[in-house]
């Protein structure tokens, strides 16, 4: 990994991922692309991130067509190391980024982000890259990323991308390959429910709560089980009461074995 860099002409763009990879991952490396001399893609799903009861053995993965994708998107390296490799026998280090890491995601998968920000640490230590491109899908991803970088002054600048939908307003996920063809219809909820709260603030609406609560509405009576809907505000994620100022909203709900997540800028 030390020397993964070598050679590679600068800047230096990497696009950290866990493959099976979609347009959403594409727009990320297209972006790099743009903006570097060099783009290095890391394929690695990570099973630190993982918790006991997740998807981590069922994880979808495709090494051919990832490889296939990244070729053909111009990426100069792509490094897809094994669990070994990342963590050798004997390794013992662990980044917490606390506060940010407990709450929504973090409250629902304890462990994940601590398993995220390790990962994260060593690939952007590991590559040396001058930017790191991340997707505003995983939101709360972003933040803890962003965080975990100022902290350890790690010279690598974040690039926030914007979330890539299918045309009903899904948010592309890898893990959308385990929707059901019955249920893959009722997974729009979260993008309408969060497109409910846009137009009630628009309409005057500036509770929080009331906001957060018609993003709930809209996922349960499509029958998905609701695990949050917040209005937060956009950097510490922590809950607002009034939307007088720049807010995101954020929603996790599962549908069958399928967790889905996403988010909207409100203000
Ligand atoms: P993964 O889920 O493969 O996502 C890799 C990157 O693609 C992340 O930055 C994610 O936010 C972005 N992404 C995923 N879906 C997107 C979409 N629909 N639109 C825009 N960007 C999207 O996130 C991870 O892997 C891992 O946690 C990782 C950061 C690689 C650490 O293991």
């Amino acid at each position: 990994m030390r020397t993964a860099r070598s050679g590679l002409p600068e800047p230096v763009g990497v696009v950290p991922t866990m493959g099976y990879l979609h347009e959403g991952h594409a727009a990320l490396i297209r972006r790099a692309r743009d903006q570097c001399a060099s783009v290095i893609v890391t394929l690695f799903v990570n099973p630190r991130q993982f918790g006991p009861n997740e998807d981590f053995a069922r994880y979808p993965r495709d090494f051919a067509r990832d490889r296939a994708l990244c070729e053909s998107l111009g990426v100069d390296l792509l490094y897809a190391p094994s669990v070994d490799e990342v963590y050798p026998p004997g390794f013992a280090t662990s980044v917490d980024v606390s506060g940010l890491s407990e709450q929504w995601e973090g409250a629902h998968r304890p462990g994940h982000f601590r398993g995220v920000a390790t990962v994260v640490a060593k690939l952007l230590i590991g590559t040396r890259a001058d930017r790191a491109y991340f997707g505003e899908k995983d939101y709360q991803q972003l933040q803890v990323v962003k965080r975990l970088v100022l902290d350890l002054e790690i010279p690598t600048a974040i690039v926030p991308c914007p979330t890539v939908r299918e045309a009903d307003g899904l948010a592309l996920s890898s893990r959308n390959a385990y929707l059901t063809p019955d249920d893959r219809p009722r997974a729009t909820a979260l993008h309408r429910g969060l497109m409910a709260a846009r137009s009630a603030l628009a309409g005057g609406e500036r509770d929080a709560r009331r906001l957060a609560d018609s993003i709930s509405q809209t996922v349960v009576s499509a029958g998905l089980t609701l695990d949050y809907a917040a209005v937060v505000d956009p950097t510490t994620l922590a809950p607002l009461d009034r939307v007088d100022r720049p807010a995101r909203a954020l929603v996790a709900a599962r549908l069958g074995r399928v967790r889905l997540i996403d988010n909207l800028e409100l203000a």
